[in-house]
């Protein structure tokens, strides 16, 4: 897959991913699931060298779910200090590059105050970029996120006619992100696990059996190909 193949023009905005695989790419080699985690930091980099290359300007990612908190311990405890070990070596390098960090999940007490506040000091640092902004899905699941959007709008003592999907959209974690265009699925498995519920509606879904520690910018390029084959109607009809 080459640069010429794809019609610069018409790059999605914003590209999602579930970055699933990481496990079995492990285990195939006989390697502790850690390992697949860590190469799947490698595949995300160059994924972000790729949407940088294309001009991708919204890259979101699914690091860790809600449901991920049910695995072994030492795999949540390996995700959690990765996340942020990972946050201090290549914020710079990030944001050297012009790419904006953000965070979207629920900031509850089971995520070490030492982990927000390298999370807050690389979306801070990074703050004015426009590039591109990365957006690390972390303790994220959609449910949970449409349930605290509710939790805002009655707290807010907003009357239930007053209530539109604008609404809800403004109370979602972060409510400027615009909706992905494009979603892709590495592992070759066909769900959503509870990723974007609300901001999916309309986008196009890529799935990708390649697991993700073997994803390249490679396979970013045929994703976004793939997208520009298709026709966006949004539940319209064709002109
Ligand atoms: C799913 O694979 C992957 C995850 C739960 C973690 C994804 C995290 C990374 C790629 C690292 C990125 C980290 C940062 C700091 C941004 P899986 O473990 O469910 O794989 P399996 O389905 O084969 O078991």
């Amino acid at each position: 897959m080459s640069l010429p193949e794809i019609d610069l023009s018409a790059v999605p905005a914003h590209v999602a991913c579930v970055m699933d695989g990481n496990g079995r790419w492990a285990e195939r080699r006989g390697l502790p699931r850690t390992a697949g985690h860590e190469a799947g930091l490698d595949a995300l980099f160059d994924a972000v060298d790729g949407a940088l290359e294309i001009g991708v300007q919204w890259l979101t990612v699914y690091a860790f779910s809600t449901e991920n908190w049910s695995r072994p311990l030492e795999e949540v405890r390996f995700l959690l200090d990765f996340n942020r070990a990972t946050l201090r070596a290549r914020r710079d390098e990030m944001h050297e590059r012009g790419v904006r960090l953000r965070f979207v999940g629920g900031r509850d007490r089971r995520l070490a105050r030492s982990l927000l506040r390298e999370m807050d000091a690389a979306a801070e640092l990074t703050a004015a970029n426009r590039r591109l902004t990365l957006t690390v899905a972390f303790n994220y699941g959609g449910r949970a996120e449409i349930t605290e959007a509710v939790r805002r709008i009655v707290a807010a003592g907003t009357r239930p006619e007053e209530i539109t999907e604008d609404t809800v959209g403004a109370n979602l974690f972060s409510p400027d992100i615009p909706d992905p265009d494009l979603l892709i699925r590495t592992s070759g498995e066909y769900r959503l696990s509870n990723f974007l519920l609300w901001q999916s509606a309309y986008s196009e879904m890529v799935f990708l059996d390649v697991l993700w520690p073997d994803f390249s910018r490679r396979h970013l390029l045929k994703a976004v190909v793939e997208y520009q084959r298709r026709e966006r109607r949004f539940g319209g009809l064709d002109q």
